[in-house]
């Protein structure tokens, strides 16, 4: 989708897919996979087992019990079925804008109404406004849900211990349901540590969401993990059966790979991210010192607040038309989205340092625009068409 939307002549620098080689671990399962014609439906726990085992080495988290989880078709339809389990049409769903925004899509597509809880000015979460928002939206004994996402996209904020428990601690008050959205948590870079939503005090009845789409780029692969807590177990019981139905098998085989072999992958991964996250900080300080870019501790998307360049609402719109490079609008991701827009790091340091003009030239002999093919593919230069070099 990435480098499909737009024309040749776009740089594209938006959607969270990245610009790298995939983990052998995950290329030889899946190959392995294919060879032996395995290509029937999913079977047995070896996700979750990987996924258990995952998070006890990164995160020494030793709570992921593989009796309570389910596998999902994805990361958003799990959100959505773990939402269904705990609210009812018409129920209030608190999510922290700007977010993701599919948080806003998926949540009013099934019948529920978003919350909007901010976050601070600071890119964290306000907890005076969060109560607020969980007082109101239980007002009436109504039922109420909190879409936390931890990491959080778009801006990087890896939630502490501290502010976790006291999510957890604010959601009991009230009567809340967490369902967090920990689909980046291996994506957290340099000293910041992840914290599970499920292992602070307090947080048993919350359910999460984990997948290893995000971290080894698997996205058109379908497969995610629903995770509950020891106290809502009884609700992940009642998870119709048919949704385990959607996932992939080969999928399955492809995030058990990633997350059992692919450690040492993700580690090189990391370090190319942290190394791009300071460039584009520099780069940004460089050309263009009007945006302000404060690098997130977590996930390859850079927010950016271009609200002093005077470009109006969405200057990612000014960005496409006048640079020929695509980074995602502000707007969608709701309160705080306006003047800001969100750029994807995840690619080589060439494509995030040289200038756009550069992108594209005219052959010297036939006059033809050429157009640099990204590195992972050819890395050569080519006519428009892709066909061949000139
Ligand atoms: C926070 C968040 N949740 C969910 C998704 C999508 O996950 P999936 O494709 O598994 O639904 C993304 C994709 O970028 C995301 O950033």
């Amino acid at each position: 989708m990435k480098w499909r939307t737009y024309p040749e002549d776009v740089l594209p620098l938006w959607v969270a897919e990245m610009d790298v080689p995939l983990a052998g671990p995950v290329v030889r399962a899946v190959t392995d996979a294919l060879r032996l014609g395995d290509t029937g439906y999913p079977a047995g726990t070896a996700y979750a087992q990987a996924l258990a085992a995952f998070a006890g080495k990164r995160w020494g988290w030793s709570g992921l019990a593989v009796e309570r989880t389910a596998i999902v078709p994805d990361v958003m339809l799990g959100v959505v079925e773990m939402i269904k389990l705990v609210t009812g049409p018409g129920d209030p769903v608190v999510v922290n804008p700007p977010v993701y925004p599919p948080f806003f899509m998926f949540v009013e597509h099934m019948d529920r109404r978003v919350a909007e809880a901010p976050l601070g000015a600071d890119g964290r979460l306000d907890f005076g406004v969060l109560e607020e928002t969980f007082r109101k939206a239980v007002a009436g004994g109504r039922r109420a849900a909190y879409l936390l996402c931890n990491p959080h996209n778009p801006t990087g904020t890896v939630h502490t211990a501290e502010e976790l428990s006291a999510v957890a601690g604010l959601a009991e008050r009230y009567g809340v349901r967490v369902v967090a959205d920990e689909i980046h948590a291996p994506l957290v870079l340099g000293d910041a540590g992840f914290v599970p939503y499920l292992s602070v005090p307090g947080a048993e009845r919350g359910l999460s969401l984990m997948s290893a789409s995000k971290g080894w780029n698997l996205p058109g692969l379908k497969a995610a993990l629903a995770i509950a807590g020891p106290g809502a177990a009884a609700d992940l019981d009642r998870l119709p059966e048919e949704v385990g139905h959607g996932p992939s098998h080969v999928a399955v085989i492809a995030h058990t790979a990633a997350l059992r072999d692919g450690l040492a992958w993700l580690d090189a991964l990391l370090a190319g991210l942290d190394t791009n996250r300071w460039l584009l900080a520099d780069l940004l300080a460089e050309h263009l010192p009007a945006i302000r870019y404060r690098p997130g501790d977590a996930t390859y998307l850079a927010w950016l607040d271009c609200r002093a360049l005077g470009l109006g609402d969405d200057p990612a719109d000014v960005f496409l038309e006048r640079g020929r490079v695509a980074l995602s609008s502000g707007l969608p991701f709701g309160t705080g989205g306006a003047g800001h827009a969100r750029l994807n790091l995840a690619t080589s340091k060439e494509v995030l340092a040289r200038p756009c003009a550069e992108w594209r030239r005219r052959c010297a002999e036939c006059g033809r625009t050429l157009v640099h093919c990204p590195p992972w593919t050819t890395g050569r230069w080519t006519n428009s068409a892709r066909e061949s070099t000139c």
